[in-house]
């Protein structure tokens, strides 16, 4: 398969930044539903529930700031499972830069969870990839990954996914997900950019934590 190539700019440094993965990575404290369009984001995920109708937290604010057109049209999909993604056009979003909304049902953390790894703890002592939820939640940042280099995404936002309601340890799932991002961008030129959206300081001092210690977790991490 070709690989979209990342535009390269006239000096070789820039070529350089644009293909280390973690040089396309950033983090910040925002709401996703408010970015600044300089940014260039032009696609967000949802943290949604598997009736893609809407509810609380970042879900409930891409639906009030989508409009209902996005609940008139999620009322045709028919629902996604967890770990999968679904996208949609913006609708009200537009008006900020952005293309589309790629919804994705993360996991509800148990803690107690089968690991089906004979031995492994189910909670979060358990090695990274080595509980059910680690896997339905790294198959929410595949889904949607996928989804946005089909769509020729650049820039794509990513809210922490399931650590809200869900209850997904933060720390755990910033290793998840910053994981998960490296690894598309190893292999490919789109999205260009990531940008992990949290909600406060504290979180994305874990994303912070996942990045600057990713040399001591990456390369032990577990089945994900
Ligand atoms: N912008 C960015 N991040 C946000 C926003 C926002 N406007 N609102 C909440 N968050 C953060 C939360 O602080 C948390 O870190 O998004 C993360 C995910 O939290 P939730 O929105 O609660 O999502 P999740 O834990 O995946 O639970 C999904 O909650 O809202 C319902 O309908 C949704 O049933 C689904 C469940």
């Amino acid at each position: 398969m070709e690989l979209p190539q990342v535009p390269s700019n006239d000096s070789s440094a820039a070529d350089q930044q644009l293909n280390d993965p973690v040089a396309r990575i950033n983090v910040i404290v925002a709401d996703i539903t408010a970015l600044d369009p300089e940014i260039g984001i032009d696609a967000i995920v949802n943290a949604a529930n598997e009736s893609l109708l809407g509810g609380g937290g970042v879900d409930g604010a891409i639906h009030r700031a989508a409009g209902p057109e996005l609940l008139e049209h999620n009322r045709t999909l028919g629902g996604c499972p967890t770990g999968l993604a679904k996208r949609t056009p913006a609708f009200g979003l537009e008006k900020q830069g952005i293309r589309h909304i790629l919804h994705t049902v993360g996991p509800v953390w148990s803690g107690t969870a089968d690991t089906g790894v004979p031995g492994a703890p189910g909670d979060d002592t358990a090695k990274l990839g080595y509980t059910h939820e680690d896997n339905l939640l790294a198959s929410c940042y595949t889904q949607v990954l996928a989804l946005a280099l089909e769509h020729n995404v650049r820039h794509l936002a990513i809210p922490a996914i399931s650590t809200g309601v869900y209850r997904f340890p933060k720390p755990r799932a910033a290793r998840i997900a910053f994981g998960h991002a490296h690894g598309h961008l190893l292999r490919s030129g789109l999205p260009q950019r990531i940008t992990f959206v949290c909600f406060s300081d504290e979180d994305a001092s874990n994303y912070h934590e996942a990045i600057n210690t990713r040399g001591q977790w990456m390369m032990s991490r577990g089945r994900v």
